[in-house]
């Protein structure tokens, strides 16, 4: 395994990969049940395996997945490694909600300590929120009581958002959407480079956009990936993509079978920054283009067309139509619309057409009519 750094947390080594609690094995494919001894087998071989940041968050697996960690971290496994959660932001109504989101957190992990707490998905938005509702002030009370060792943020929202959300606190670390297809996407290669020169070190999430980089490829980017002579896998050049950005200190990544983790061990003991070459980045930059020239709709996720007065998030929406167009994934990204969306009363059906969203959005999209194709594409 091999270690990096947070800027501000010099003392502390990181492994490179970071285990994700958000896509355990479940059982009868319900994600509400956890299948514990597969998940605490994988967990524990990671650890064995040299891995020591754990991420996981409040609403994972339907609330399972802070009890199920703090189960599986018991017997010496807690010691080993980074505990990182997140709080359920946008369910905070008062400032007294911080704290108790917190207690209950550290109750469902079996700790005392929350290593890394992070304020889970900020966007524009909920940046105003959190300041309205005193989370920086109850982030500060958390860290000096101890509660939690160090603070940081998650991500989904635009450039803008995040230049505005990293100046706005002196935060330890934050967590990013990277891979080598969303260079542009949300904070970006643009926010990797701003956050590092804040000090800020940054934590990659969806490294294999979910999965999609790895599994089977079409026959055009087989052909691409052919050409750099080396018989890497899918899953592998993803890697080496990420972990060639020295900015970034650890990519999570939601394993779920002995077999990914294997492979990802296996990567993760010989990447290093700067390691591609300049044709290699050029071949990156080859897959990239042939998927964004799948893209369904043009959406930047700026998120300039929000607040939409009933609740819908609407790039959100218009990324899971996008996904499944580039990827050909309906049915994997169908049960993350359900899962994520439809459940929070966010998705596409929750569009009453009042117009106020159309004509705020730079890319002029048709933004009732898109979202409509998008529920009976992904809502079904
Ligand atoms: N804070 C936030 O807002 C937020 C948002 C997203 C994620 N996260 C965190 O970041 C973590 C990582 O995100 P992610 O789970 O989307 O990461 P990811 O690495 O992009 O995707 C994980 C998926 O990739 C597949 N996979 C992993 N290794 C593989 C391999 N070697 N070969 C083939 N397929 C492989 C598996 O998919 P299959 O199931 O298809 O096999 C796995 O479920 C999450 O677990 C969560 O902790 C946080
Ligand atoms: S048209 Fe639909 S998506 Fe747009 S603001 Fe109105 S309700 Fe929201
Ligand atoms: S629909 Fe338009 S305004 Fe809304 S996030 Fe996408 S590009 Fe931005």
């Amino acid at each position: 395994m091999r270690f990096r750094t947070f800027p501000k947390i010099p003392d502390l080594p990181i492994s490179i990969l970071g285990f994700g609690c958000m896509r355990l094995p479940v059982l009868d494919g319900d994600a509400s049940r956890i299948d514990e001894e597969a998940a605490t087998r994988l967990l524990h071989g990671a650890i064995e395996g040299g891995v020591n940041y754990v991420d996981t968050a409040y609403p994972y697996h339907g609330g399972e997945s802070e009890p199920f960690v703090g189960r599986a971290l018991r017997g010496g496994y807690r010691g080993r490694v980074q505990l990182a959660t997140k709080c359920p932001t946008w369910m905070v109504e008062g400032e007294g909600d911080w704290e108790r989101f917190l207690d209950e957190q550290l109750r469902r992990l079996e700790t005392d300590r929350v290593d890394f707490y992070l304020l889970h998905a900020l966007n524009g938005e909920r940046w105003e929120m959190v300041k309205r509702f005193g989370g920086l002030r109850a982030l500060g009370r958390a860290l000096a009581d101890r509660r939690i060792g160090y603070a940081g943020f998650s991500f989904h929202g635009s450039p803008d958002d995040f230049a505005q959300i990293i100046e706005g606190y002196d935060w330890d670390f934050c967590q990013i959407q990277l891979n080598l297809l969303d260079v542009d996407f949300q904070a970006g290669l643009a926010g990797l480079r701003l956050a590092a020169s804040r000090k800020v070190g940054v934590i990659a999430m969806e490294p294999l956009r979910g999965g999609l980089l790895a599994a089977v490829q079409p026959e055009a980017v087989r052909a691409v990936w052919a050409r750099g002579g080396r018989a890497l896998s899918p899953a592998e050049w993803a890697w080496r993509w990420v972990w060639h950005h020295p900015e970034v200190v650890t990519a999570l990544s939601g394993m779920n079978t002995e077999g990914q983790l294997r492979e990802n061990l296996a990567v993760a003991v010989t990447a290093t920054a700067g390691a591609l070459s300049p044709m290699e980045l050029d071949l990156a930059a080859q897959v990239r283009r042939y998927y964004l020239e799948r893209m369904r709709v043009p959406c930047t996720t700026c998120g300039y067309c929000l607040p939409c007065p009933s609740g819908v998030s609407i790039p959100d929406v218009f990324s899971m139509l996008n996904t499944t167009a580039m990827f050909d994934s309906r049915e994997a990204t169908s049960r993350l619309y359900k899962g994520i969306l439809v459940s929070r009363g966010s998705a596409a059906d929750a569009c009453i057409e009042c117009g106020e969203c159309e004509p705020k959005c730079p890319q002029a999209i048709p933004i009732p009519e898109t979202l409509k194709e998008a529920h009976e594409l992904l809502g079904a």
